[in-house]
């Protein structure tokens, strides 16, 4: 089932923006044009994700400081795994998730 997140049209590059899908928190931003949906969990140890700071493609988490490379989502540092990275699907101006 698709579930509407935004309209296309509001996708501007710098947007961030979390939603609540299937009973967990997602990250919608985009990044040099791409539209990139993410869990909005740090795979460290859960802290939300858009509350980190972003420079350049390196979201960095605001509780410990890992960084991340986007939009791949790989960790920069020690062994932390990298972002859980989520698919976006299209509907005509509106884009979301399948659920
Ligand atoms: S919870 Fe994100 S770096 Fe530790």
């Amino acid at each position: 089932m698709f579930v509407a997140l935004e309209r296309l049209i509001n996708l501007e590059e710098g947007y961030r923006r979390t939603f609540q899908v299937g009973g967990r928190s997602v990250l919608l931003l985009v990044l040099d044009n791409q539209p990139l949906l993410f869990e909005d969990s740090c795979p460290h140890q859960g802290a939300p994700l858009s509350a980190g700071t972003l420079s350049g493609n390196v979201l960095r988490c605001m509780r410990h400081g890992i960084e991340f490379q986007l939009p791949s989502g790989r960790a920069l540092q020690s062994s932390c795994p990298g972002l859980n990275r989520l698919k976006l699907v299209y509907d005509g101006d509106r884009i979301g998730v399948d659920v």
